[in-house]
């Protein structure tokens, strides 16, 4: 890390364009020997000759669009860092090939059950196992005395839990709640069937209504990266926990999570948000039984076969990790996303410090008890501040120049803020990164 650190702390990023570039040549040119894609770890395992062929070439395509396709100032091509879609994680599942493979014959999965003596009768027995054994492996969260409940992704999961913590009888909608900025979806998901049993009610910081409440703690948090605690701190009140971006690529493991009712999805931590799977941890029978009548009236049931593909993926992902120290240390997931995002976020603030354009959170490190080491927090999200004065919505003023980002009034604050996706594939990265430096030059 050393040497990375020192490489992209350089204020130029013309220099830093430089280096990629030789960098490549370098690559190109010694692509013959060790194949992977693994370039991070294998600066720490061996001579930096033997960097990866794949990602030269992703480099080489980045490169290229950035000097054909997309003219000379590059500003031609639409970049989309809107959404947190994490393709970044294609080239780590594409290098474990078979690994995660799975094959589900014809007459396999067909019926509606999956455990019928379970609580949460659609839970594959598999993704049950294997959530449990990751939880214990990485120390994120605690499993004993918890229910789990298996949804559509934590979106489903999250209607779940406001339809199971609200009363039947209330003589009003429970109000829900969490701090600005808070992650977009959270308004727009509780209000759309306009439900009698709860509703929206904002900043949880501004909350001054008395009564029964949910509060929604997002921790590290989206679109900030920031580790939260409640905030309304009432009796009365209800605390779920979307520990979504609890992984230590995103920020330090300081002890595992306790509390009632917790959200994880397989979207952030290993990548598949296609595959639509997430569970909650919930403490209490009767709150995990209403959770799980919701989704009986809602979907039946969550895919079987996407829990089959979940569990393996989980499986691969615990055992790659557990081989921290020893001759796997190349495969580890968690090490291997950590390192990229420490580049990635070393280049980002490189290209605004570079400036006076931009800012971005500063975070302060702690110890990561599944790395073994300090870590920085890194989030999946980059959450840029436009400090220009004549600048008034930063989203405006990027799309304007071709970069698509969500503007802080979705999250509940000002324009002055945008939400960038740090998760998409290295070429959008390189792009956004190139496209930043010229706006600020
Ligand atoms: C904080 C948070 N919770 C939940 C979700 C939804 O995840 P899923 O794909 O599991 O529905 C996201 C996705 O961006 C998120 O950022
Ligand atoms: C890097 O390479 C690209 C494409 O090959 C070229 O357009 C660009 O000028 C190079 N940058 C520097 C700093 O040499
Ligand atoms: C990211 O790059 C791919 C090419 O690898 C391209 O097809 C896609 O449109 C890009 N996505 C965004 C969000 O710019
Ligand atoms: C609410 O309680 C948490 C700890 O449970 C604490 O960190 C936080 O500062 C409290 N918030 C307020 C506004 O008192």
């Amino acid at each position: 890390m050393a040497k990375f650190v020192s490489i992209f702390t350089m204020r130029n990023l013309l220099v830093l364009s430089l280096a990629l570039n030789l960098s490549l040549i370098m690559r190109v040119t010694f692509e013959g020997g060790k194949q992977g894609f693994f370039s991070v770890e294998e600066k720490h395992r061996g001579p930096s000759m033997a960097e990866n062929k794949e990602e030269a070439h992703a480099t080489q395509r980045a490169l290229l669009s950035l000097s054909s396709s997309s003219g000379q100032d590059g500003v031609e091509k639409v970049i989309n860092l809107d959404h947190g879609d994490p393709t970044m994680y294609e080239k780590y599942w594409m290098k474990m090939g078979e690994r995660t493979t799975i094959v589900i014959p014809g007459w396999q999965s067909m019926s509606y059950f999956s455990d019928v003596k379970n609580l949460c009768w659609f839970l594959e027995p598999e993704l049950a196992k294997q959530v449990f054994r990751l939880h214990k492996a990485v120390g994120n969260a605690v499993t004993e005395g918890r229910h789990i409940v298996v949804g559509t992704g934590s979106s489903q999961l999250f209607l779940a839990a406001l339809f199971a913590l609200s009363p039947k009888d209330g003589s009003q909608p429970m109000s829900v709640v969490s701090a600005a900025p808070y992650y977009s979806s959270y308004p727009s998901m509780t209000n759309c069937l306009k439900s009698g049993l709860y509703n929206w009610a904002g900043d949880a910081r501004s909350f001054s209504k008395d009564g029964p409440y949910i509060e929604v703690v997002t921790s590290p948090n989206n679109p900030d990266g920031f580790v939260r605690h409640s905030t309304v701190n009432r009796t009365g009140g209800i605390l779920v926990h979307d520990l979504a971006y609890y992984w230590p690529q995103y920020t330090p493991i300081s002890s595992p999570a306790d509390h009632d009712l917790t959200l994880f999805t397989v979207s952030k931590a290993t990548g598949h948000a296609g595959t639509r799977i997430g569970w909650a941890l919930v403490k209490d029978a009767e709150v995990a039984k209403k959770m799980t009548k919701f989704i009986e009236l809602n979907t039946i049931g969550v895919s079987r076969d996407s829990q089959l593909r979940a569990a393996k993926i989980l499986e691969v992902m615990t055992d790659t990790s557990q081989n921290l120290g020893s001759s796997e240390l190349g495969e580890s997931f968690f090490r291997i996303s950590y390192h990229l995002m420490a580049e990635r976020w070393e280049l980002l603030r490189a290209a605004v410090n570079n400036g006076r354009m931009f800012s971005l959170p500063d975070f302060a490190p702690g110890f990561c008890h599944f790395l073994q080491q300090e870590t920085q927090p890194q989030p999946a999200f980059a959450w840029l501040k436009c400090e220009d004065d004549a600048v008034e919505d930063c989203e405006s003023f990027l799309k304007g120049h071709k970069i698509l980002t969500r503007g802080g009034r979705h999250f509940g604050v000002g324009p002055k803020y945008v939400r960038i996706s740090m998760v998409d594939r290295d070429i959008n990265f390189s792009l956004f990164l190139k496209r930043l430096s010229t706006i600020q030059s």
